[in-house]
């Protein structure tokens, strides 16, 4: 049997579900029930009522985020080494050491951050709903981690103080795009349209036509009549932009944006995740009702 036939076996008898981010391998993104972003991920797994596990084919901290948001079910994380760096630069210390310094300021954070840091926070967003979060809330500064490049868009959007806690937190994979691979791109393509995640630098904000998240980015790319798209953001996302508009062309802004961490989920460790039960996910109490409760409040401000 092929090992995609086990897989939907295995995932059938164990009444399992799997949930896959926008930046997985095209082959993961193929078998999974659902692709997705982060919030829509995050909205996923608390539907999931009639599943027994959940797998997770992402990075820690979202299947971490599904453990917190729907307790009584078994998330497995098919790659213990999918670890998001970003997630990792910001810790509970440096938060507690910022709120001394701003003890009147409410402190948000990106959903690509460990439970422990979410614990300490009073609300979540991610790349989808960071300016709506943000503009809900009743301050006019807001301490906001671990991504600076995101912080800057946040407050260039809402005219808000956003001060970025770590100072310098980014993601390894969207800092490698750079303008002049668009100019020249452009000067190939002079109609394309150009998407650009938040996460990208403030002078790839600059050459975007769209900034968003990477599912904000696939109902643009469908919703816009122009044939021609260069993307700044993870490679995987070509894979769906490509299946859902099969008329359209996608360009890459960098050929070498890989997201190596997200693609440790291949499809001989889904396999084995499901026949093993393995690796569980499990956030222990009270760092677990302290996020959860940070991770409503973010649903809570955009209305979802
Ligand atoms: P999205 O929420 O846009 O999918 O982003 C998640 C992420 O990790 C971006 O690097
Ligand atoms: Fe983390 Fe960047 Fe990978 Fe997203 S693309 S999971 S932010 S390292």
């Amino acid at each position: 049997m092929e090992l995609t036939e086990k897989i939907l076996k295995l995932k059938r008898e164990k009444k399992a579900v799997i949930l896959a981010h926008n930046y997985q391998r095209s082959e993961v993104q193929d078998i999974a029930d659902y692709v997705g972003d982060s919030v829509e991920l995050s909205r996923k797994a608390m539907e999931e009522e009639d599943a027994e596990i959940i797998v997770f084919a992402a990075v820690d901290f979202m299947a971490e985020t599904a453990a917190i948001l729907n307790p009584s079910k078994k998330v497995l994380l098919p790659s213990t080494g999918a670890r998001c760096p970003m997630a990792q630069m910001l810790t509970v210390d440096e938060i507690k050491r910022w709120k001394v310094l701003y003890p009147l300021v409410p402190v948000v954070l990106y959903v690509n951050t460990l439970a422990s840091a979410k614990a300490y926070c009073d609300v979540c967003c991610t790349s989808a709903n960071a300016v709506d979060v943000i503009d809900a809330l009743d301050a006019e500064t807001v301490l906001f981690g671990p991504d600076r490049n995101l912080a800057e868009y946040v407050q260039e959007k809402t005219g808000k103080t956003v001060i970025p806690i770590p100072e310098h937190g980014f993601c390894p994979t969207h800092l490698l795009f750079h303008p002049e691979e668009v100019h020249v791109l452009k000067a190939q393509y002079p109609k394309a349209v150009v998407m650009v995640h938040p996460e990208c630098s403030a002078e790839m904000r600059r050459v975007a036509d769209f900034i968003g998240s990477t599912s904000q980015m696939c109902r643009y790319a469908r919703e816009n009549p122009e044939k021609t798209f260069i993307v700044a953001t993870e490679e995987g996302l070509l894979h769906r932009l490509r299946k859902e508009n099969p008329d359209k062309r996608f360009i890459l802004a960098y050929e070498g944006a890989v997201c190596p961490n997200m693609k440790l989920n291949t499809l001989e460790r889904i396999y084995l995740a499901l026949k093993e039960e393995k690796h569980v996910i499990t956030v222990p109490e009270p760092i677990a009702s302290k996020a959860r409760k940070a991770l409503e409040k973010m649903f809570e401000l955009t209305g979802h």
